[in-house]
């Protein structure tokens, strides 16, 4: 199988021309490097990047065992078909930081309304990505966007409000890729969907 892609829990690969096969990572050495990559000064803290590879590689499997039971949302999640291993199918999509490359500005903004609306959406059925990484986690499938990495799901309440207190959708490292323009619409429009929500209740 050819691989399409990888983050820090998976490898993607290529399952016929409609769909994804999803591994989690077997070798250690290949995890750590991954995550080296985008946090260069772990290389100074072993045990720290020992503890970041253990957390993200649990937390997958959590994810998964809790997402399972979300059958009827399956559209908003690619169609996963998930195996006891961690490992899972899904329908191929198109990577957002693809899908945006030479988008209009009014269909750019017409994206980030219905990812607005997808991420709130799942809000209320219980869960977010932690990281509301718009470019990396998100695709689009049949013209919609979906949500793609189910391995970095936060269910619990509290730790939900936590993170939506971050505004993990602003952080720069995850919209680096997009114009400044672009950022600055992408926060209004998230801010305006998770925070005013917030400040009403
Ligand atoms: N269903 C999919 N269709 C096409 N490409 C995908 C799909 N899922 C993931 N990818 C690609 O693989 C990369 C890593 O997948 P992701 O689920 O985010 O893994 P990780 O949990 O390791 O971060 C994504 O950034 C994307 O480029
Ligand atoms: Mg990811």
């Amino acid at each position: 199988m050819k691989r399409i892609g990888h983050g820090w829990q998976v490898a993607v690969y290529e399952y016929g021309t409609h769909y994804v096969y999803k591994k989690p990572h077997t070798s250690y050495f290949f995890v750590c490097m991954t995550i080296l990559k985008d946090f260069p000064p772990l290389i100074l803290q072993p045990l720290k990047l020992h503890r970041w590879r253990r957390i993200v590689q649990q937390r997958q499997l959590a994810s998964l065992r809790v997402i399972a039971n979300y059958i009827h949302l399956s559209k908003y999640l690619a169609h996963p078909v998930i195996e006891s291993s961690g490992a899972y199918y899904q329908s191929r999509a198109i990577p957002v930081y693809r899908y945006v490359e030479n988008l209009s500005k009014e269909k750019f903004e017409e994206l980030v309304d219905d990812y607005a609306r997808l991420t709130y959406y799942l809000y209320e059925q219980g869960f977010i990505d932690k990281s509301f990484n718009f470019l990396k986690n998100f695709g689009i499938l049949d013209g919609e966007v979906v949500l793609t990495d189910l391995g970095e799901l936060f269910f619990g309440e509290q730790e939900i409000r936590e993170q939506l207190e971050k505004r993990p959708w602003a952080h720069i490292k995850f919209i680096l890729a997009l114009s400044k323009e672009q950022r600055r619409y992408l926060v209004k429009v998230m801010d305006e969907t998770f925070l005013s929500e917030k400040n009403n209740t």
